[in-house]
């Protein structure tokens, strides 16, 4: 085949940069050659490809969702909200994107994903640490959900340490108080790496604030950005939950739980629990 012909314009733009030997190109900057060679499959399966981009590409979103709660929870914890408030849409938009691709994953059927199953080996979600990550920002904390990482030494201390950090939640009850409003000590004193407990006192303040929306407008909205989150990660988990029994019924999961009975119980961890419960009290 000939070179082109650098004088031709071949219907491109005369300015359409053509020579990267010094320039960086798209695929430099997103390092697609690294990116678009980490799809391995283990059989030679047809549609184990979409089961391995379906986990990549939720992986990518999962590391954009906790780059952007961290920043939030920073700006709570700076009672700097409004920023936050931005954030947290994106997030919630994010999370949107998660849930839509079960759609995708929901045309791969029984059959076709046992051809590949018995090579995953003991290879589960549940070892996603980014998903953990997630929980542990949302405040779902669970110490026992490390023991998988006990293998990688640098990312058990890295887990270990987002454990001991506060949520969204603590910093949330935090700017609460931040504007006078009363909370318990022990729940401000309370041990960050256990899973956060409902709390009356907390209930009471953010009744305050539902009830008072004019003066705590701000506290307000930052409810309703945690609501949404909460509701669509209930959401994500309630499709994974019914994909997987559409998948594989009620056999028990490769990283050895139950299965869709496991996955129903996690259903039962809320998010922010006051800020359901004052629905009923309002
Ligand atoms: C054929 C598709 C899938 C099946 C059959 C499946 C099955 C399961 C099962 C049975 C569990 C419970 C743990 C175990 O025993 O393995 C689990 C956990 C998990 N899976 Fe999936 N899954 C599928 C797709 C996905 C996808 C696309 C993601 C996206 C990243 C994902 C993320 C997770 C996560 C994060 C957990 C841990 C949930 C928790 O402990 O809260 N799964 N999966």
């Amino acid at each position: 085949m000939s070179k082109p012909d650098k004088d031709i314009n071949h219907g491109l733009e005369k300015n359409i940069q053509t020579d990267f030997q010094k320039a960086m190109s798209y695929g430099d900057y997103l390092h697609l050659d690294k990116i678009l060679a980490s799809q391995h499959r283990v059989s030679d399966h047809h549609d184990e490809m979409l089961f391995i981009i379906i986990h990549q590409a939720s992986e990518l979103w999962m590391k954009l969702i906790i780059h952007e709660l961290s920043a939030a929870i920073e700006y709570i914890r700076q009672n700097d909200l409004e920023p936050s408030f931005k954030t947290l849409s994106r997030v919630s938009r994010i999370q949107q994107q998660l849930i839509q691709s079960w759609t995708v994953l929901s045309t791969l059927t029984p059959s076709e994903y046992l051809e590949f199953r018995g090579k995953l080996g003991q290879s589960s979600g549940f070892q996603s640490y980014q998903n953990r990550l997630i929980e542990f920002a949302l405040g779902n904390k669970n110490i026992h959900t490390l023991a998988v990482y006990q293998h990688q030494t640098e990312l058990y201390e890295k887990m270990l340490k987002a454990l001991q950090k506060p949520s969204i939640y603590d910093a949330a009850i935090h700017a609460l108080v931040a504007r006078g409003i009363h909370v318990d000590q022990e729940v401000l004193d309370r041990d960050l790496s256990k899973k956060y407990e409902p709390n009356q006192s907390v209930e009471e303040a953010w009744l305050k604030v539902y009830r008072n929306v004019d003066q705590y407008w701000d506290l307000y909205e930052l409810a309703e950005k945690l609501v949404d989150i909460g509701h669509q990660q209930q959401i994500w988990r309630y499709h994974h939950m019914s994909t997987v029994e559409r998948i594989i019924g009620h056999k028990p999961g490769t990283g050895g739980s139950s299965g869709v009975t496991y996955l129903k119980k996690v259903l039962d961890q809320h998010f922010f629990p006051e800020l359901w419960t004052i629905r009923t009290k309002l």
